[in-house]
């Protein structure tokens, strides 16, 4: 079943393109984001006046994407928070909150007790999810499908990315029926996403992997990100703990000088996602000082930023070029080049990449 691969989740890096494309594919309508599962269910969206997504591990950061994407597109503040800590409190939910939850198997068992909490307290659900009527589905109001395909490898890596795009399109859906959606450029990039996923994947697989190789010692990484770069920082990082079993920590970009800056000394591994300059010379020019900050420490700087951005070389001892890509959409092509690096990685150190230790694909238990 692995084809060709080396492994489950090579296969499944290098099938993100298709399952972003499939993800998309009967969504858009003349110009716009129709998800035909919300036909019928435009009050699910209005008369809301807070969004709570809940999730775990992977998809919990693709919720953090997701938070940025319906705040802008569909003005309605939105809170992520991990399904097995929303349910010991007390929340403040009630009719007017939407829950969406995330999850791939649609099987997390916190992620499930989270949806039925929201629902016995009056909350609309929806959820995200990969698997054709699994139980997290059933429980919730409306589903929309992320159609990534099966996924083996206990590491998730095209489901992210799915569920990002399941994400904006959703957004861009609430965005349309709330009638705040007000710049479309955003549905005429969905279709170019796929082909900029190949065409990291094309451009960076053999540079990152060799990258992998030289490190193969390290024992700690570090992944800093700003705006929607922190969750795939967060991200990069859980990958690399998750299957080559080194400590990795992603880190707000703005959070280095209350703390972590203190652990940078020389020859400390760092990523950073610089988010392009185009979208805020501000945000950017952030980023490009906190590389500066570090850099000035010793730190090995490997950046992830888009073509043509001149700003970071004079600091960088590795640069790793995404597409130009609209705001929203950086995140998907910033992460191919981390899931690559933890996979080459744990190959390097010898380790079995699909079944990492102590882990299992789907946690049915709370
Ligand atoms: O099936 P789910 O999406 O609900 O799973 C949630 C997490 O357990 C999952 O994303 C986990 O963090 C992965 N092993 C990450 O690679």
């Amino acid at each position: 079943e692995k084809g060709g691969w080396s492994s489950f989740m090579a296969k499944e890096v290098a099938e993100q393109p298709e399952a972003v494309a499939n993800t998309i594919r009967g969504r858009v309508r003349d110009g716009a984001v129709v998800i035909p599962e919300l036909d019928g269910l435009d009050e699910l969206f209005i008369g809301i006046n807070r969004v709570i997504i809940t999730a775990c591990g992977t998809a919990s950061y693709a919720a953090l994407v997701g938070k940025y994407a319906i705040e802008q597109w569909a003005r309605v503040a939105t809170d992520v928070e991990l399904a097995h800590e929303f349910r010991y409190r007390d929340p403040v939910i009630g009719d007017d909150t939407l829950v969406i939850s995330i999850s791939q198997s649609g099987e997390t068992m916190d992620t499930l007790m989270a949806v039925k909490y929201a629902r016995e307290r009056g909350a609309r659900t929806l959820s995200i999810c990969n698997t054709q009527g699994a139980t997290i589905p059933r429980e919730s109001d409306a589903v929309v499908y992320t159609h990534a395909g099966p996924e083996v490898a206990v590491a998730s890596t095209k489901a992210f990315s799915a569920q990002i795009t399941a994400l904006l399109l959703l957004g861009l859906h609430m965005g349309r029926v709330r009638s705040t959606l007000t710049d479309t450029t955003a549905v005429e990039e969905l279709s170019t996403l796929p082909e900029k996923i190949a065409q990291v994947l094309a451009e960076e697989n053999e540079h990152v992997s060799q990258l992998a190789g030289w490190m193969a010692d390290t024992r700690s990484v570090l992944f800093l990100g700003r705006h929607v770069g922190y969750p795939i920082a967060l991200e990069g990082a859980l990958k690399l703990k998750e299957i080559s079993y080194i400590h990795a920590e992603g880190f707000a970009a703005g959070e280095l000088k209350h703390g972590p800056i203190a652990l940078i000394e020389p020859g400390q591994p760092v990523f950073v996602i610089v988010p392009s300059p185009r979208h805020s010379a501000l945000i950017h020019s952030k980023v490009v000082s906190n590389i500066q900050e570090i850099r000035a420490r010793g730190a090995r700087v490997i950046v992830v930023a888009e073509e043509g951005d001149a700003a970071v070389l004079p600091f960088a001892d590795e640069v790793i070029r995404i597409p130009l890509a609209g705001a929203m959409f950086e995140p998907v092509l910033a992460v191919v080049p981390l899931q690559i690096f933890a996979m080459a990685l744990a190959t390097a150190k010898g380790l079995d990449v699909d079944q990492p230790r102590n882990l299992a694909k789907s946690v049915t238990v709370e």
